[in-house]
């Protein structure tokens, strides 16, 4: 009784990161429909099970308890062939319904709604990478979506197996190293979505989390059209001409940044800091991308996440560090906001 209880008072309150309730029955998407329409089924009958089986058990030790007024041995059979039937024919039925209704989920979630767009998802330890092949943009951390469009995320991994999950959105799926997976998904609701890779991948595994932003189509547009057009400003005063050369010096070898480093096989393998002062988290997903934390994260990113591959600057002075956040905080495009109330 107490595990029941347990289980229904967990199963009946969503997980919270943050400000960011999780909740996998969150009826924001047709996916998460699809899978609580499932888990409903599955319920129903568990519960029949659960009733007629302790329901039996309890009639059975009630009726056949020792009483104290037995004369000799109780009778004597063996087996009951109607009882065994139907204990092998009523499961099995149970087992095939619930198979038929989860293939028919399968096969309608595995459509591509018309005018779906595709975005490749890359997961590299301990961050995720996107790629807009119809707009022709990458953004990397946090990925940019519009409202009521069909999306096709292309998963894969860079490195080693991750797993792509969007909890409030679609399930999970894995990112395999030369291997694509697909995740089909219309999400319905503007928000701020918590991601997190769900794949045990190496000592920030659990540090690997990412945002999903579901903008209105207008924003959307705009952040394609900015995005594309997207010219890195000349430094504009001294502070972001030393950024700008400490930057050359210490970061383009790894980071890509339009107009100042290009993307090459090596900035392939590292966050995109095109439009870096629209990102709204650091260290994919991990704080809020503000100048205090975004000092600490260039001045020593592996203490605040172990086993990264970006190394710590304990050379660059508070100067020399204030300068690259400076920098890579001027890099926006303008007028867009990716930082929404509305949190799931
Ligand atoms: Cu990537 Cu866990």
């Amino acid at each position: 009784i107490t595990a029941l209880v347990l289980g229904l008072a967990l199963a009946a309150s969503p997980g919270q990161v943050g400000n960011h309730v999780l909740d996998i029955l969150n009826p924001s998407t047709s996916y998460n429909r699809e899978v609580g329409y499932l888990l409903r089924w599955v319920l129903a009958f568990a519960a029949v099970v659960f009733v007629v089986v302790t329901g039996l058990m309890t009639y059975v030790t009630l009726k056949f308890r020792r009483t104290g007024r037995e004369t000799g041995e109780p009778v004597q059979f063996h087996g009951n062939d109607r009882i065994e039937v139907l204990s092998i024919i009523i499961p099995t039925l149970i087992v095939f319904i619930i198979f038929g209704l989860t293939a028919q989920s399968m096969f309608k979630l595995d459509r591509i709604p018309p005018g779906a767009m595709t975005v490749e998802v890359k997961g590299w330890r301990y961050w995720w990478d996107y790629h807009y092949p119809e707009q022709g943009i990458r953004n990397s951390s946090e990925l940019i979506v519009p409202v009521g469009k069909p999306l096709v995320l292309e998963v894969t991994g860079g490195d080693v197996i991750h797993s792509y999950r969007i909890t409030s959105l679609v399930g999970t799926q894995d990112a395999i190293p030369g291997f694509t997976t697909r995740i089909i998904v219309t999400p319905e609701k503007v928000g701020d979505y918590y991601g997190q890779c769900v794949e045990l991948c190496g000592a920030s595994h659990a540090n690997m989390r990412f945002r999903v932003k579901v903008v209105p189509q207008e924003t959307f547009d705009r952040f394609v059209q900015e995005a594309k057009a997207y010219q890195a400003p000349p430094p504009s005063d001294p502070t972001l001409a030393k950024g700008e050369s400490l930057f050359k010096a210490n970061c383009a070898g790894c980071h890509a940044l339009k107009g100042v480093s290009p993307v090459n096989p090596a900035t392939l393998q590292n966050p995109d800091l095109t439009f870096f002062g629209n990102r709204t988290t650091l260290g994919s997903g991990m704080w809020p991308n503000t100048p205090q934390y975004l000092e600490a994260w260039i001045k020593d990113a592996p203490g605040l996440k172990p086993g990264i591959r970006m190394p710590a600057f304990p050379q660059l002075s508070s100067a020399d560090v204030k300068a690259i956040a400076d920098y890579l905080l001027s890099h926006k495009l303008e007028g867009l906001d990716f930082n929404f109330p509305e949190s799931q």
